[in-house]
């Protein structure tokens, strides 16, 4: 039902005809709206998600009224080119919306990759279907409401809760869905592949990631250690981006772990309602134990415990898992090339720069990675030569609209944001016009 109505509305609903200014203005009331109800979405998510009320408000409400607003403003802004063929001719590219777009949505960032993905795909004309994780509905259901307040005519971005195996496989293999754009686990992302073959479905895969936080003794060795805490702990490591491997270089790596591990044993996990609460629980019970096994797996495999590694819980319940520093860590280790997805850290020295590179890039993922030195020259070599769809430089987990963001290697291929995502929400028609 959810395919039949995105389908009618796209081929005879008005949202692909209208003005495009029209459909800016709707969009971006929508962007407001978001941020008119950002105490009631935040708690909702906080909830559903166990994130701090304090990230649901300063972080992703802002981000997912950025992606309305700002997408809001290319839907007037797709223009196409002349392109000079042959005098007697007259040809242009037409760029067109693909269609209906089903959005398959993780649990870590429920409200925030609604934004990611049906902003774009809106703006460009399509209709849209949102499934949103099981464990996380209620915002993007919410967000279905404002978006319906805000104009969008029905039909056009429909809300699908269920199971993954059910609902989202059914979305997969439906032949009225153009495309998938789906964020999750990289096993996921295969079969989506596989399944979504038969239709010829059109993929944006954001997967999973390892990604190396690289740090050299000449950084801002404070600063350093703040980013690379704030790199795995934020989000409680349950995001696809996180810094997950710390690769640091010998002759500072006493020093800087012993910071770290400081500041990791000071952040403490608190209710996720209070304001003051920096680190929540994880989304769930499997996952908590998935990364308390990862910790276990660790010391096993040789790693030495420096901070954390152990539950939580508040008043016998909850979620928690402590901010966890795993010390002495080989880049071979499975903790240090599958996916935690908790706040795990895995620290692993490097030697030289090409040294830090080729640990870096000896991974399976290739989603971000972080680089932290004064050196402007060692910045940007590096940068270069990662094998990463997003390098942050003396930075870390900052996200904008405007900016692309997607993995290379097992991270998945196309892209969330930026002008560079409109590509995949748009496919192109050659016009050719006699005109002699
Ligand atoms: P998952 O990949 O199974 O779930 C992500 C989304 O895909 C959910 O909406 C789910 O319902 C849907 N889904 C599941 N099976 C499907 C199918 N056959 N067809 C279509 N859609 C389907 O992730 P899961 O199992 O919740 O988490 C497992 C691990 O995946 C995590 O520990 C983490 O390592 C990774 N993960 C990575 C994310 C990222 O942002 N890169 C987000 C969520 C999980
Ligand atoms: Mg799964």
């Amino acid at each position: 039902r959810a395919v039949h109505a995105a389908r009618a509305a796209f081929e005879s609903g008005p949202w692909p005809k209208m003005k495009p200014a029209d459909r800016q203005r709707v969009l971006f009331k929508l962007g407001d709206l978001v941020l008119e109800h950002a105490d009631e979405l935040a708690r909702l998510e906080t909830l559903d998600n166990g994130k701090p009320i304090f990230e649901s408000r300063q972080v992703d409400i802002p981000m997912v009224a950025n992606c309305f607003h700002y997408f809001a403003g290319w839907a007037t802004k797709l223009a196409g080119e002349t392109l000079p063929v042959n005098p007697a001719y007259f040809n242009y590219p037409l760029r067109e919306p693909l269609g209906v777009v089903a959005a398959i949505i993780p649990w870590n960032f429920p409200m925030i990759m609604v934004g990611w993905k049906a902003a774009p795909a809106l703006a460009a004309g399509n209709c849209v279907i949102v499934k949103p994780a099981e464990l996380t509905p209620l915002t993007a259901i919410r967000l279905g409401e404002l978006a319906l307040a805000a104009g969008v005519p029905p039909g056009v971005l429909n809300i699908l809760p269920g199971k993954g195996s059910i609902a989202g496989e059914a979305l997969v293999r439906h032949p009225g869905v153009d495309k998938v754009s789906f964020t999750g686990s990289t096993e996921i992302g295969r079969h989506i592949m596989k399944a979504g073959a038969d239709t010829m479905k059109k993929l944006t895969l954001e997967l999973g990631g390892k990604s190396p936080n690289i740090v050299f003794a000449d950084a801002d060795l404070d600063v350093a250690v703040k980013g690379v805490a704030a790199g795995i702990f934020y989000g409680k490591g349950e995001v696809c981006a996180a810094g997950s491997r710390l690769l640091v270089e010998a002759s500072i790596a006493d020093e800087f772990v012993a910071k770290l591990a400081e500041r990791a044993q000071k952040l403490k996990p608190g209710d996720p309602l209070d304001p003051k609460t920096r680190l929540g629980a994880l989304v769930s019970e499997k996952q908590m134990n998935t990364v308390l096994g990862y910790v276990e797996t660790g010391t096993k495999e040789g790693a030495k415990l420096v901070a954390g590694g152990k539950r939580a819980p508040i008043n016998g319940k909850g979620w928690f898992v402590e901010p966890t520093v795993l010390d002495q860590v080989d880049n071979a280790m499975r903790v240090a090339q599958e996916e935690i997805f908790g706040p795990v850290l895995s620290v692993i020295r490097f030697t030289d720069v090409d040294d830090a590179v080729k640990q870096a890039n000896d991974s399976p993922f290739g989603l971000a990675a972080g680089v932290w030195t004064r050196d402007v020259k060692k910045a940007h070599a590096v940068a270069r030569r990662l094998q990463a769809g997003t390098v942050w430089i003396n930075m870390y987990n900052f996200y904008d609209a405007g900016m692309p963001f997607g993995g290379y290697k097992a991270s998945g291929f196309g892209r969330d944001l930026g002008p560079e995502c409109l590509r995949d929400y748009t496919q192109v028609k050659s016009v050719w016009v006699s005109i002699e």
